[in-house]
């Protein structure tokens, strides 16, 4: 059964800045996730709280973070305490004035898309397709729909802890290519909004082979590294045994029991770890307005 995260007592939006809480980590009776309470991104951030947000998010690969009213300016901020962000290789969507801003939105406005309205339409982890694939994303809830919406987590950690040893087997020491382009025409398909890519852009996005199964640079725990979305075969590998090796991994890894489920409420922040974790938007019925702000920090090259 796939997990909600429940909601805790007194936290309610607002309840955490006005009452100046000290910094807590609550974990959610997920597999991955845990609740950061009693911290108002507005506020400078000491570095002792930073260090246990840090720790934090290493140990439950999902933060959130509740009523945070921040602006573009500190989105930004904080997410590069972590690391150098990323701008998505889809500048059309940026947030004008903020290339580290891209909008995730199903909006239109004067019949164009004000965001990219399908991101997250496969199981993926962030820029994958990248030589430095992301370590961790951020995404701020700017407008919700009154229903759908959430975003889905997996572990990938628990996908290869518990992966069958005859697929360990197979996988270890394999590697297999990412690329952009892989679902870009059938995305493109169902939704004509989709630009074309420029030459310039899909020089930009240029296929890449990483490891199957990734060691974090921070935890040295391993994970399997491949996404529906983004990887298309496995190296060395005849097609058709390559296909189906994948698809066991892609359902291995979406199991239930490997999934955090977060429904949004209004200015969430959640930062997931790329690394550990791919993701998933579960979708918003079309007549109603969805618009998230993500930045992207850039992480190492696997391996
Ligand atoms: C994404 O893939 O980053 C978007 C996730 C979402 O909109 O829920």
């Amino acid at each position: 059964m796939t997990i909600i995260a429940p909601s805790i007592p007194g936290t309610a939006p607002g309840a955490q800045s006005a009452a100046r809480a000290p910094l807590r980590i609550v974990p959610f009776d997920a597999p991955v996730g845990a609740e950061v309470l009693g911290l108002d991104l507005n506020q400078p951030l000491a570095d002792d709280d930073f260090a246990r947000i840090h720790r934090a998010h290493l140990d439950y690969h999902v933060l959130v973070f509740r009523d945070q009213r921040i602006t573009p300016e500190q989105h930004i901020a904080f997410s590069r305490r972590f690391g150098p962000l990323q701008i998505h290789v889809l500048h059309q969507f940026q947030l004008p004035g903020y290339p580290e801003l891209l909008i995730v939105s199903n909006i239109r406005e004067n019949g164009q898309p004000i965001g990219l309205g399908d991101a997250g339409h496969f199981w993926h982890s962030d820029l994958s397709y990248k030589d430095k694939p992301s370590l961790g994303s951020l995404l701020h809830a700017q407008e919700l729909p009154s229903e759908g919406g959430d975003t889905l987590f997996a572990n990938m950690h628990l996908a290869w802890d518990t992966l069958p040893a005859h697929l360990q087997k197979a996988v270890e020491g394999r590697k297999a290519e990412h690329t952009y382009l892989a679902k870009y025409a059938e995305l493109q398909k169902r939704n004509p909004w989709r630009p074309d890519l420029t030459a310039e852009q899909i020089a930009e996005v240029k296929p890449v082979v990483h490891p199957i199964v990734r060691t974090h640079p921070e935890t040295g725990r391993k994970a399997l590294f491949v996404s529906e979305h983004f990887t298309t075969h496995i190296v060395g590998l005849p097609e058709d045994e390559s296909r189906e090796l994948l698809a066991a991994l892609f359902a291995h890894s979406v199991r239930d029991e490997h999934i955090y489920r977060h429904h949004w409420a209004e200015h969430d922040l959640v930062f997931w770890d790329n690394r550990s974790l791919m993701h998933l938007a579960a979708g918003t019925p079309d007549h109603l307005r969805r618009k998230m702000y993500r930045t992207t920090i850039e992480g190492d090259a696997p391996f």
